[in-house]
């Protein structure tokens, strides 16, 4: 891609193509210190309120600048660099490659946790991995109570649910969710039926003196694909049939109507919900729940299956992070007689990683 000149006009050519960019287009991104605030890099004018008719006088381009003086008077000097990168519309985050794991998975991601690791070059790497595996867990994170406050908070903001801005998971009397239980949880995603759902659970270990209660995990992605190329009906159903899914307590209603396997504007994943005790599908014609119900099932056993799953014990000071569009999470049952179960739990949304992470590469010109 590159840009051209030609009777006071700028042109870029991509793919053998040649455009012209818009003056106005230009004219809003003169960047002089009496147009943007060079801290923020907000606009210090509305553009709104300019012109329409904006005319390009005078132009001149080197290898790495574009200089240009408007007919409005106004002056400046575009770096060619950023011009190219606007030509792009697709977050950074999404040039990382998600890695397909199963339960062959044995690097579980391991970070050190230290003092200040939220602005060391070892978050960056912790969030990469993130991106990459879809969980990453910090080892020797201190075990006060509520300190995963402290820890969303420091990568970005506590995302509240009506569990409370974060959530204790032990076996409780009169529980309304069965997290609160020491049941086995099959895999499933947290807050199918909150609109949006949130992006990332963070759980963190404070004490855990029971035998069983492993942590597992499932990949929805390896499974998607793996759907997507051996059963291709069954895909195609779950990614177009809108599913209820509901939370009822005695003081909230929560309902949402999303597919089980989401995509995005490019038909590429975007999100998985999987919860079989919160979905309701709608009524259909017979033939088409038939197909629905096979596809349902199909996609329960690959998550529920020993191919994908990965188990692990979850010990005091160990944060596990994960992605809840992504992956699913579980546990296996244990006994409440053997002693305590103690984890604490929050959300925080995908603004807060990448605002961390995208913060993190211009602090270390990564
Ligand atoms: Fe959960």
């Amino acid at each position: 891609m590159k840009i051209e000149l030609s009777n006071n006009k700028v042109f870029f050519e991509k793919e053998g193509l040649k455009k012209e960019i818009h003056p106005f287009w230009l004219r809003e991104r003169v960047n002089e210190e009496a147009f943007v605030d060079k801290a923020t890099q907000q606009r210090l004018f509305d553009p709104t309120e300019l012109e329409k008719n904006i005319e390009i006088k005078k132009l001149n381009l080197s290898e790495k600048f574009l200089e240009i003086c408007f007919n409005d008077g106004v002056e400046t000097k575009l770096a060619i660099q950023s011009i190219l990168k606007e030509f792009s519309n697709i977050n950074d985050i999404k040039f990382i490659e998600k890695i397909k794991w199963d339960s062959s998975l044995k690097n579980l991601n391991y970070f050190d946790f230290k003092e200040n690791i939220f602005e060391e070059k070892i978050m960056y790497d912790a969030l990469i991995n993130f991106y990459k595996y879809g969980f990453i867990i910090f080892k020797n994170v201190p075990v006060q109570n509520n300190f995963i406050v402290n820890f969303a908070n420091s990568i970005g903001s506590v995302r509240r649910t009506n569990f409370g801005e974060f959530f204790n998971v032990k076996s409780k009397p009169n529980p309304n969710d069965l997290a609160y239980t020491s049941l086995a949880l099959a895999p499933h995603t947290d807050n199918p039926y909150r609109n949006p759902v949130p992006c990332i659970q963070l759980l963190h270990c404070i004490e855990n003196k029971v035998s069983g209660g492993l942590s597992t995990l499932v990949d929805g992605y390896t499974v998607t694909e793996k759907l997507k190329k051996n059963f291709s009906d069954y895909y195609k159903i779950l990614t177009e049939i809108k599913v209820r899914y509901q939370f009822i307590d005695k003081n909230v209603i929560l309902e949402d109507w999303a597919e089980m396997i989401q995509l995005d504007e490019n038909k590429k994943f975007k999100q998985v919900r999987f919860s079989p005790r919160l979905d309701f599908v709608p009524l259909m014609e017979k033939e088409k729940l038939e197909l629905y119900y096979s596809a349902r099932n199909k996609i329960s056993e690959l998550y529920n299956s020993d191919d994908y799953r990965i188990e692990f014990k979850l010990t005091p000071g160990d944060l596990l992070m994960m992605d809840n569009y992504r992956l699913l999470h579980g546990r296996t049952s244990y006994d409440a007689n053997e002693g305590e179960r103690f984890l604490q739990g929050c959300y925080i949304d995908y603004d807060s990683t990448e605002g961390k992470l995208k913060h993190l590469q211009r602090k270390f010109n990564l």
